[in-house]
Protein backbone atom coordinates (compact mmCIF):
# COMPACT_ATOMS: atom_id res chain seq x y z
CA UNK A 1 0.00 0.00 0.00
CA UNK A 2 2.36 2.54 0.92
CA UNK A 3 4.32 1.70 -2.47
CA UNK A 4 1.37 2.07 -4.32
CA UNK A 5 0.64 5.45 -2.65
CA UNK A 6 3.93 6.54 -3.14
CA UNK A 7 3.64 6.22 -6.71
CA UNK A 8 0.64 8.08 -7.16
CA UNK A 9 1.73 10.66 -5.16
CA UNK A 10 4.71 11.31 -7.55
CA UNK A 11 2.96 11.03 -10.31
CA UNK A 12 -0.47 13.33 -9.20
CA UNK A 13 -0.63 16.59 -11.68
CA UNK A 14 0.50 14.16 -14.59
CA UNK A 15 -2.64 11.79 -13.70
CA UNK A 16 -4.76 14.44 -13.81
CA UNK A 17 -3.01 16.33 -16.84
CA UNK A 18 -3.22 12.88 -18.92
CA UNK A 19 -7.26 12.59 -18.14
CA UNK A 20 -8.01 16.28 -18.88
CA UNK A 21 -6.43 15.97 -22.34
CA UNK A 22 -8.45 12.76 -23.25
CA UNK A 23 -11.49 15.08 -21.43
CA UNK A 24 -11.06 17.42 -23.98
CA UNK A 25 -11.39 14.89 -26.79
CA UNK A 26 -15.55 15.73 -27.69
CA UNK A 27 -16.30 12.25 -27.93
CA UNK A 28 -19.76 11.91 -28.40
CA UNK A 29 -21.00 8.79 -30.13
CA UNK A 30 -24.38 9.57 -30.91
CA UNK A 31 -23.58 12.18 -33.10
CA UNK A 32 -22.23 11.71 -36.63
CA UNK A 33 -20.95 15.03 -36.39
CA UNK A 34 -18.30 13.96 -34.10
CA UNK A 35 -17.45 10.86 -36.17
CA UNK A 36 -13.58 12.08 -36.37
CA UNK A 37 -13.36 13.42 -32.72
CA UNK A 38 -14.40 9.95 -32.14
CA UNK A 39 -11.91 7.85 -34.01
CA UNK A 40 -8.84 10.36 -32.28
CA UNK A 41 -9.75 9.81 -29.13
CA UNK A 42 -9.19 5.92 -29.67
CA UNK A 43 -6.15 6.84 -31.37
CA UNK A 44 -5.49 8.51 -27.84
CA UNK A 45 -6.63 5.84 -25.70
CA UNK A 46 -4.22 3.35 -27.75
CA UNK A 47 -1.47 5.68 -27.43
CA UNK A 48 -1.99 5.76 -23.70
CA UNK A 49 -2.23 1.88 -23.26
CA UNK A 50 0.79 1.43 -25.29
CA UNK A 51 2.79 3.86 -23.35
CA UNK A 52 1.32 2.36 -20.30
CA UNK A 53 3.09 -0.79 -20.84
CA UNK A 54 0.73 -2.71 -22.90
CA UNK A 55 1.36 -5.13 -25.77
CA UNK A 56 -0.68 -6.18 -29.64
CA UNK A 57 -2.03 -2.59 -28.90
CA UNK A 58 -4.64 -2.40 -31.83
CA UNK A 59 -7.52 0.20 -32.77
CA UNK A 60 -10.19 -2.34 -34.01
CA UNK A 61 -12.38 -0.95 -36.87
CA UNK A 62 -15.94 -1.84 -36.88
CA UNK A 63 -19.44 -0.88 -38.50
CA UNK A 64 -19.07 1.70 -36.54
CA UNK A 65 -17.00 3.72 -33.99
CA UNK A 66 -13.66 1.78 -33.00
CA UNK A 67 -13.05 -0.97 -30.08
CA UNK A 68 -9.03 -0.04 -28.73
CA UNK A 69 -7.68 -3.37 -27.38
CA UNK A 70 -4.71 -3.84 -25.74
CA UNK A 71 -2.72 -6.55 -23.25
CA UNK A 72 -0.30 -8.07 -20.92
CA UNK A 73 0.53 -11.80 -20.85
CA UNK A 74 2.76 -12.10 -18.00
CA UNK A 75 1.89 -16.34 -17.74
CA UNK A 76 -0.27 -18.07 -19.52
CA UNK A 77 -1.06 -20.19 -16.04
CA UNK A 78 -2.00 -17.43 -14.35
CA UNK A 79 -5.49 -15.77 -13.86
CA UNK A 80 -6.64 -13.17 -16.66
CA UNK A 81 -7.89 -10.24 -15.83
CA UNK A 82 -10.27 -8.25 -18.75
CA UNK A 83 -10.85 -4.45 -18.30
CA UNK A 84 -14.17 -2.92 -19.84
CA UNK A 85 -14.14 0.61 -19.83
CA UNK A 86 -15.85 3.36 -22.62
CA UNK A 87 -14.10 6.16 -24.30
CA UNK A 88 -17.04 8.07 -25.59
CA UNK A 89 -19.50 9.95 -24.35
CA UNK A 90 -23.39 11.02 -23.54
CA UNK A 91 -23.73 14.34 -26.15
CA UNK A 92 -23.18 17.27 -23.95
CA UNK A 93 -26.69 19.96 -24.28
CA UNK A 94 -28.26 21.26 -22.79
CA UNK A 95 -24.94 23.63 -23.48
CA UNK A 96 -26.10 26.43 -21.82
CA UNK A 97 -26.81 24.88 -18.82
CA UNK A 98 -23.11 23.85 -18.31
CA UNK A 99 -20.63 26.45 -15.61
CA UNK A 100 -17.51 25.85 -17.65
CA UNK A 101 -17.61 24.41 -21.61
CA UNK A 102 -18.39 20.45 -21.67
CA UNK A 103 -14.76 20.05 -23.23
CA UNK A 104 -12.70 22.06 -21.41
CA UNK A 105 -12.12 20.40 -18.31
CA UNK A 106 -12.05 22.41 -14.81
CA UNK A 107 -11.35 22.07 -11.29
CA UNK A 108 -13.58 23.77 -8.86
CA UNK A 109 -14.42 22.71 -5.02
CA UNK A 110 -11.74 19.33 -5.89
CA UNK A 111 -14.04 18.27 -8.56
CA UNK A 112 -12.89 17.77 -12.31
CA UNK A 113 -15.75 19.11 -14.66
CA UNK A 114 -16.32 17.71 -18.04
CA UNK A 115 -18.32 15.39 -20.06
CA UNK A 116 -16.91 11.86 -19.60
CA UNK A 117 -15.17 12.83 -15.73
CA UNK A 118 -16.88 10.15 -14.36
CA UNK A 119 -18.86 8.06 -16.97
CA UNK A 120 -16.76 6.84 -18.29
CA UNK A 121 -13.41 8.31 -19.45
CA UNK A 122 -11.84 9.16 -15.14
CA UNK A 123 -13.26 5.91 -14.15
CA UNK A 124 -11.56 3.98 -17.50
CA UNK A 125 -8.40 5.88 -17.28
CA UNK A 126 -7.72 4.64 -13.68
CA UNK A 127 -6.92 1.50 -14.77
CA UNK A 128 -4.91 2.37 -17.49
CA UNK A 129 -2.66 4.68 -14.64
CA UNK A 130 -3.39 1.78 -12.29
CA UNK A 131 -1.67 -0.36 -14.56
CA UNK A 132 1.08 1.87 -15.52
CA UNK A 133 2.05 1.72 -11.73
CA UNK A 134 1.77 -1.76 -11.29
CA UNK A 135 4.36 -2.36 -14.51
CA UNK A 136 6.53 0.29 -13.27
CA UNK A 137 6.55 -1.06 -9.57
CA UNK A 138 6.79 -4.87 -11.14
CA UNK A 139 3.97 -5.65 -9.23
CA UNK A 140 1.31 -6.89 -11.95
CA UNK A 141 0.93 -10.34 -10.93
CA UNK A 142 -2.35 -11.25 -13.24
CA UNK A 143 -2.57 -11.17 -17.25
CA UNK A 144 -4.77 -8.13 -18.42
CA UNK A 145 -6.34 -7.54 -21.52
CA UNK A 146 -8.72 -4.29 -22.08
CA UNK A 147 -10.98 -3.28 -24.41
CA UNK A 148 -12.03 0.09 -24.44
CA UNK A 149 -15.19 0.65 -26.83
CA UNK A 150 -16.75 3.56 -28.25
CA UNK A 151 -20.44 2.74 -28.44
CA UNK A 152 -21.34 1.90 -25.17
CA UNK A 153 -23.77 5.16 -24.88
CA UNK A 154 -25.27 4.02 -27.96
CA UNK A 155 -26.11 0.35 -27.10
CA UNK A 156 -22.88 -1.40 -28.18
CA UNK A 157 -24.16 -3.41 -30.83
CA UNK A 158 -20.82 -3.60 -33.01
CA UNK A 159 -18.55 -4.52 -29.74
CA UNK A 160 -21.29 -7.66 -29.27
CA UNK A 161 -20.50 -8.45 -32.89
CA UNK A 162 -16.38 -8.12 -32.11
CA UNK A 163 -17.04 -10.42 -28.73
CA UNK A 164 -18.85 -13.15 -31.12
CA UNK A 165 -15.80 -13.00 -33.19
CA UNK A 166 -12.77 -12.78 -31.03
CA UNK A 167 -13.74 -15.29 -28.03
CA UNK A 168 -10.21 -16.41 -28.07
CA UNK A 169 -8.98 -12.99 -27.68
CA UNK A 170 -11.14 -12.15 -24.57
CA UNK A 171 -11.13 -14.97 -23.22
CA UNK A 172 -10.46 -14.78 -19.12
CA UNK A 173 -11.12 -15.25 -16.03
CA UNK A 174 -13.25 -12.04 -15.06
CA UNK A 175 -14.16 -9.43 -15.89
CA UNK A 176 -13.82 -5.94 -14.48
CA UNK A 177 -15.31 -2.41 -14.65
CA UNK A 178 -15.52 0.62 -13.07
CA UNK A 179 -18.24 2.56 -14.69
CA UNK A 180 -20.69 2.31 -11.69
CA UNK A 181 -21.21 4.64 -8.69
CA UNK A 182 -20.62 4.19 -5.28
CA UNK A 183 -22.58 5.58 -2.06
CA UNK A 184 -19.72 8.12 -0.96
CA UNK A 185 -15.94 7.80 0.11
CA UNK A 186 -17.38 7.31 3.56
CA UNK A 187 -19.90 4.47 2.62
CA UNK A 188 -18.06 2.59 -0.90
CA UNK A 189 -20.39 0.30 -1.82
CA UNK A 190 -20.26 -1.94 -4.95
CA UNK A 191 -22.50 -2.58 -7.19
CA UNK A 192 -24.29 -6.22 -7.83
CA UNK A 193 -26.73 -5.56 -10.41
CA UNK A 194 -27.52 -3.73 -13.37
CA UNK A 195 -30.25 -3.24 -15.08
CA UNK A 196 -31.63 -4.23 -18.69
CA UNK A 197 -32.89 -1.61 -21.23
CA UNK A 198 -35.78 -1.33 -23.58
CA UNK A 199 -36.00 1.71 -26.03
CA UNK A 200 -38.45 2.92 -28.50
CA UNK A 201 -39.49 6.01 -30.15
CA UNK A 202 -43.49 6.54 -30.52
CA UNK A 203 -44.51 8.78 -34.04
CA UNK A 204 -47.81 9.94 -33.78
CA UNK A 205 -49.20 10.81 -37.18
CA UNK A 206 -52.69 13.46 -37.89
CA UNK A 207 -53.11 15.63 -40.71
CA UNK A 208 -51.02 15.34 -43.73
CA UNK A 209 -49.43 18.73 -42.83
CA UNK A 210 -49.50 20.95 -39.89
CA UNK A 211 -53.12 23.14 -39.83
CA UNK A 212 -54.22 26.50 -38.68
CA UNK A 213 -55.35 26.07 -35.27
CA UNK A 214 -58.23 28.11 -35.21
CA UNK A 215 -59.08 27.17 -38.66
CA UNK A 216 -58.96 23.01 -38.00
CA UNK A 217 -59.11 23.02 -33.83
CA UNK A 218 -61.39 21.32 -32.35
CA UNK A 219 -62.65 19.20 -36.01
CA UNK A 220 -58.90 17.79 -36.06
CA UNK A 221 -57.07 15.21 -34.01
CA UNK A 222 -54.06 17.16 -32.69
CA UNK A 223 -51.43 14.33 -32.39
CA UNK A 224 -49.54 16.27 -29.48
CA UNK A 225 -53.00 15.63 -27.60
CA UNK A 226 -53.04 11.92 -28.60
CA UNK A 227 -49.43 11.46 -27.63
CA UNK A 228 -49.75 13.19 -24.49
CA UNK A 229 -53.08 10.44 -23.38
CA UNK A 230 -51.13 7.52 -24.52
CA UNK A 231 -48.43 8.50 -22.08
CA UNK A 232 -50.06 9.51 -19.22
CA UNK A 233 -52.18 5.73 -19.42
CA UNK A 234 -48.47 4.01 -19.36
CA UNK A 235 -48.67 4.44 -15.41
CA UNK A 236 -51.70 3.42 -12.92
CA UNK A 237 -52.80 5.20 -10.19
CA UNK A 238 -49.79 3.10 -8.02
CA UNK A 239 -47.47 4.46 -10.55
CA UNK A 240 -46.87 0.61 -12.10
CA UNK A 241 -46.08 0.46 -15.57
CA UNK A 242 -49.76 -0.47 -17.38
CA UNK A 243 -48.64 -2.58 -20.42
CA UNK A 244 -50.17 -6.03 -19.82
CA UNK A 245 -47.43 -8.36 -19.17
CA UNK A 246 -45.06 -6.01 -18.02
CA UNK A 247 -44.68 -7.22 -14.45
CA UNK A 248 -45.11 -10.93 -15.73
CA UNK A 249 -41.18 -12.27 -15.78
CA UNK A 250 -40.00 -9.75 -13.00
CA UNK A 251 -38.00 -11.78 -10.09
CA UNK A 252 -39.45 -10.25 -6.80
CA UNK A 253 -36.93 -10.31 -3.76
CA UNK A 254 -37.32 -12.28 -0.48
CA UNK A 255 -37.99 -10.16 2.14
CA UNK A 256 -34.92 -10.73 3.38
CA UNK A 257 -33.04 -9.68 0.36
CA UNK A 258 -35.11 -6.61 0.79
CA UNK A 259 -34.19 -5.67 4.22
CA UNK A 260 -30.52 -6.19 3.39
CA UNK A 261 -31.12 -3.93 0.30
CA UNK A 262 -32.66 -1.21 2.41
CA UNK A 263 -29.95 -1.16 5.07
CA UNK A 264 -28.07 0.53 2.74
CA UNK A 265 -27.30 4.66 4.25
CA UNK A 266 -29.98 6.78 1.98
CA UNK A 267 -31.04 10.02 3.04
CA UNK A 268 -34.10 11.16 1.90
CA UNK A 269 -34.36 14.69 2.89
CA UNK A 270 -30.85 14.93 1.36
CA UNK A 271 -31.76 13.65 -1.75
CA UNK A 272 -34.67 15.98 -2.30
CA UNK A 273 -32.81 18.91 -1.82
CA UNK A 274 -30.01 17.69 -3.81
CA UNK A 275 -32.58 17.21 -7.02
CA UNK A 276 -35.06 20.38 -6.21
CA UNK A 277 -37.84 18.26 -5.59
CA UNK A 278 -40.90 18.39 -2.97
CA UNK A 279 -41.46 14.27 -2.78
CA UNK A 280 -40.42 11.39 -4.45
CA UNK A 281 -42.47 9.41 -6.80
CA UNK A 282 -42.61 6.06 -7.61
CA UNK A 283 -44.01 2.17 -7.65
CA UNK A 284 -46.62 1.85 -4.87
CA UNK A 285 -44.66 -0.17 -1.97
CA UNK A 286 -41.42 0.28 -2.82
CA UNK A 287 -38.53 2.27 -1.04
CA UNK A 288 -36.86 4.92 -3.42
CA UNK A 289 -33.56 2.08 -3.33
CA UNK A 290 -35.85 -0.30 -4.86
CA UNK A 291 -37.39 1.62 -7.31
CA UNK A 292 -33.85 2.64 -8.80
CA UNK A 293 -32.59 -1.04 -8.14
CA UNK A 294 -34.57 -3.76 -8.33
CA UNK A 295 -38.42 -3.01 -10.33
CA UNK A 296 -38.79 -1.89 -13.43
CA UNK A 297 -39.78 1.61 -14.67
CA UNK A 298 -40.90 3.05 -17.80
CA UNK A 299 -39.49 6.65 -18.64
CA UNK A 300 -40.08 9.56 -21.13
CA UNK A 301 -36.72 10.38 -22.47
CA UNK A 302 -37.95 12.98 -25.02
CA UNK A 303 -41.07 14.90 -26.21
CA UNK A 304 -41.82 16.84 -28.83
CA UNK A 305 -44.18 18.06 -31.81
CA UNK A 306 -45.19 21.24 -33.23
CA UNK A 307 -43.50 24.49 -32.68
CA UNK A 308 -41.15 24.57 -30.08
CA UNK A 309 -39.77 28.34 -30.98
CA UNK A 310 -39.58 31.60 -29.89
CA UNK A 311 -43.69 33.13 -29.12
CA UNK A 312 -45.89 31.84 -30.40
CA UNK A 313 -47.47 30.44 -33.43
CA UNK A 314 -50.74 28.94 -34.09
CA UNK A 315 -50.46 25.40 -34.96
CA UNK A 316 -52.20 22.22 -34.73
CA UNK A 317 -49.11 19.79 -35.59
CA UNK A 318 -49.24 16.93 -38.48
CA UNK A 319 -46.84 15.20 -35.79
CA UNK A 320 -45.72 14.30 -32.36
CA UNK A 321 -42.95 12.11 -31.02
CA UNK A 322 -41.72 10.63 -27.77
CA UNK A 323 -38.70 8.46 -27.02
CA UNK A 324 -39.18 6.21 -24.33
CA UNK A 325 -37.20 3.77 -22.13
CA UNK A 326 -37.82 1.16 -19.96
CA UNK A 327 -35.45 -0.58 -16.85
CA UNK A 328 -35.46 -4.24 -16.85
CA UNK A 329 -34.60 -6.32 -14.06
CA UNK A 330 -33.73 -9.76 -13.88
CA UNK A 331 -36.00 -11.87 -15.24
CA UNK A 332 -37.28 -9.47 -18.00
CA UNK A 333 -36.21 -10.08 -21.60
CA UNK A 334 -35.54 -6.36 -23.77
CA UNK A 335 -36.83 -8.36 -27.19
CA UNK A 336 -39.91 -9.09 -25.22
CA UNK A 337 -40.48 -6.02 -23.83
CA UNK A 338 -40.11 -4.18 -26.77
CA UNK A 339 -43.45 -6.19 -28.40
CA UNK A 340 -45.28 -5.84 -25.23
CA UNK A 341 -44.78 -1.76 -25.62
CA UNK A 342 -45.61 -2.35 -29.66
CA UNK A 343 -48.24 -4.12 -29.62
CA UNK A 344 -49.80 -2.40 -26.63
CA UNK A 345 -49.50 1.12 -28.42
CA UNK A 346 -50.41 -0.17 -31.70
CA UNK A 347 -53.89 -1.68 -29.51
CA UNK A 348 -54.95 1.61 -27.76
CA UNK A 349 -53.80 4.23 -30.47
CA UNK A 350 -57.13 5.82 -31.49
CA UNK A 351 -58.26 5.71 -35.48
CA UNK A 352 -58.07 9.69 -35.80
CA UNK A 353 -54.42 9.25 -35.63
CA UNK A 354 -51.43 6.87 -37.17
CA UNK A 355 -49.27 5.46 -34.85
CA UNK A 356 -45.52 4.68 -35.35
CA UNK A 357 -43.28 2.31 -33.22
CA UNK A 358 -39.65 2.57 -33.77
CA UNK A 359 -37.26 0.00 -31.41
CA UNK A 360 -33.77 1.46 -30.39
CA UNK A 361 -31.20 -1.06 -28.74
CA UNK A 362 -31.41 -2.82 -25.53
CA UNK A 363 -29.84 -4.55 -23.42
CA UNK A 364 -30.60 -7.30 -20.88
CA UNK A 365 -30.26 -6.91 -16.63
CA UNK A 366 -27.49 -8.86 -14.90
CA UNK A 367 -26.62 -9.99 -11.39
CA UNK A 368 -22.92 -10.13 -10.40
CA UNK A 369 -21.86 -12.52 -7.75
CA UNK A 370 -21.08 -11.64 -4.61
CA UNK A 371 -19.40 -15.28 -3.40
CA UNK A 372 -16.97 -15.17 -5.96
CA UNK A 373 -13.01 -15.10 -5.56
CA UNK A 374 -13.20 -11.81 -7.69
CA UNK A 375 -15.68 -9.95 -5.55
CA UNK A 376 -13.89 -11.09 -2.63
CA UNK A 377 -11.09 -9.23 -3.76
CA UNK A 378 -12.55 -6.78 -4.67
CA UNK A 379 -14.70 -6.18 -1.36
CA UNK A 380 -10.63 -7.12 0.30
CA UNK A 381 -9.02 -3.77 -2.14
CA UNK A 382 -11.69 -1.48 -0.84
CA UNK A 383 -11.76 -2.51 2.28
CA UNK A 384 -8.14 -1.57 2.99
CA UNK A 385 -7.97 1.51 1.07
CA UNK A 386 -10.78 2.93 2.32
CA UNK A 387 -10.66 1.08 5.95
CA UNK A 388 -14.58 0.02 5.59
CA UNK A 389 -15.76 -3.19 4.11
CA UNK A 390 -17.87 -2.27 0.62
CA UNK A 391 -22.14 -2.16 1.18
CA UNK A 392 -23.25 -4.45 -1.93
CA UNK A 393 -26.19 -2.12 -3.65
CA UNK A 394 -27.85 -2.63 -7.36
CA UNK A 395 -27.25 -0.04 -9.80
CA UNK A 396 -30.40 1.23 -11.63
CA UNK A 397 -27.73 2.02 -14.70
CA UNK A 398 -27.32 -0.51 -17.57
CA UNK A 399 -23.97 -1.55 -19.54
CA UNK A 400 -25.43 -4.05 -21.97
CA UNK A 401 -22.45 -5.46 -22.84
CA UNK A 402 -22.14 -7.18 -19.41
CA UNK A 403 -24.89 -9.96 -19.99
CA UNK A 404 -23.42 -10.55 -22.97
CA UNK A 405 -19.71 -11.20 -21.48
CA UNK A 406 -21.14 -13.73 -19.33
CA UNK A 407 -23.23 -15.07 -22.49
CA UNK A 408 -20.80 -15.22 -24.57
CA UNK A 409 -17.84 -15.65 -23.29
CA UNK A 410 -19.01 -17.43 -19.92
CA UNK A 411 -17.47 -14.56 -17.60
CA UNK A 412 -19.04 -12.68 -14.89
CA UNK A 413 -18.30 -9.42 -13.92
CA UNK A 414 -16.93 -7.36 -10.80
CA UNK A 415 -18.63 -3.41 -11.27
CA UNK A 416 -16.07 -1.92 -9.07
CA UNK A 417 -17.19 1.52 -9.31
CA UNK A 418 -15.94 4.72 -8.15
CA UNK A 419 -18.32 7.73 -9.05
CA UNK A 420 -21.11 9.00 -7.49
CA UNK A 421 -24.81 9.10 -8.11
CA UNK A 422 -24.81 12.79 -7.81
CA UNK A 423 -21.63 13.01 -10.60
CA UNK A 424 -24.39 14.39 -13.18
CA UNK A 425 -23.58 11.29 -15.53
CA UNK A 426 -26.02 12.32 -18.71
CA UNK A 427 -27.10 16.14 -17.36
CA UNK A 428 -24.62 18.94 -17.42
CA UNK A 429 -22.30 19.99 -15.44
CA UNK A 430 -20.77 16.33 -15.19
CA UNK A 431 -18.17 15.92 -12.60
CA UNK A 432 -15.63 13.79 -11.12
CA UNK A 433 -13.90 13.87 -7.39
CA UNK A 434 -10.34 14.15 -7.59
CA UNK A 435 -10.39 12.68 -4.49
CA UNK A 436 -12.39 9.56 -5.83
CA UNK A 437 -9.96 9.10 -8.92
CA UNK A 438 -7.19 9.02 -6.69
CA UNK A 439 -8.86 6.46 -4.71
CA UNK A 440 -9.75 4.08 -7.82
CA UNK A 441 -6.09 4.50 -9.07
CA UNK A 442 -4.57 3.05 -5.25
CA UNK A 443 -7.22 0.59 -4.86
CA UNK A 444 -6.96 -1.13 -8.43
CA UNK A 445 -3.51 -2.39 -7.89
CA UNK A 446 -4.96 -3.37 -4.48
CA UNK A 447 -7.84 -5.96 -6.33
CA UNK A 448 -5.19 -7.37 -8.59
CA UNK A 449 -3.13 -8.33 -5.26
CA UNK A 450 -5.95 -10.17 -3.60
CA UNK A 451 -7.15 -11.46 -6.87
CA UNK A 452 -4.39 -13.37 -7.10
CA UNK A 453 -3.37 -14.15 -3.52
CA UNK A 454 -7.44 -15.62 -3.18
CA UNK A 455 -6.79 -17.43 -6.89
CA UNK A 456 -4.21 -19.23 -5.80
N1 LIG B 1 -22.10 4.13 -16.84
C1 LIG B 1 -23.45 4.14 -17.27
C2 LIG B 1 -24.31 3.11 -16.57
C3 LIG B 1 -24.47 3.28 -15.09
C4 LIG B 1 -24.50 4.51 -14.49
C5 LIG B 1 -24.60 2.15 -14.33
C6 LIG B 1 -24.65 4.62 -13.12
C7 LIG B 1 -24.77 2.25 -12.97
C8 LIG B 1 -24.77 3.50 -12.36
C9 LIG B 1 -23.47 3.88 -18.76
O1 LIG B 1 -22.54 4.65 -19.45
C10 LIG B 1 -24.82 4.29 -19.31
O2 LIG B 1 -25.16 5.44 -19.21
N2 LIG B 1 -25.53 3.36 -19.91
C11 LIG B 1 -26.76 3.65 -20.55
C12 LIG B 1 -27.21 2.52 -21.41
C13 LIG B 1 -26.90 2.66 -22.86
C14 LIG B 1 -27.48 1.52 -23.64
C15 LIG B 1 -27.28 3.98 -23.44
C16 LIG B 1 -27.84 3.90 -19.53
O3 LIG B 1 -27.82 3.31 -18.44
O4 LIG B 1 -28.73 4.68 -19.85
MN1 LIG C 1 -20.73 4.59 -18.57
MN1 LIG D 1 -23.43 6.72 -19.64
Amino acid sequence: MEQIKKYVNDNRDRFLEELFSLLRCPSVSADSKYKDDVLKTAGLVAQRLTEAGAENVEVCKTAGHPIVYGEKIIDKNKPTVLVYGHYDVQPADPLELWETPPFEPTVRDGKIFARGACDDKGQFYMHVKAFELMMRTNTLNSNIKFIIEGEEEVGSSNLETFVRENKERLKANVVLISDTAMISLEHPSLETGLRGLAYLEVEVTGPNRDLHSGVYGGAVANPATILAKIIASLHDENNRVAIPGFYDDVVELSSEERKALNQAPFDEKEYKEDLGIKEVWGEKGYTTIERTGIRPTLEVNGIWGGYIGEGAKTVLPSKASAKISMRLVPNQKSKKIEQLFKSHIEKIAPPYVQVKVTIHHGGEPVVTPTDSVAYRAAEKAIEESFGKKPIPTRGGGSIPIVSLFEEVLGIKTVLMGFGLDSDNLHSPNEKFDIANYFKGIETIPLFYKYYAELSR
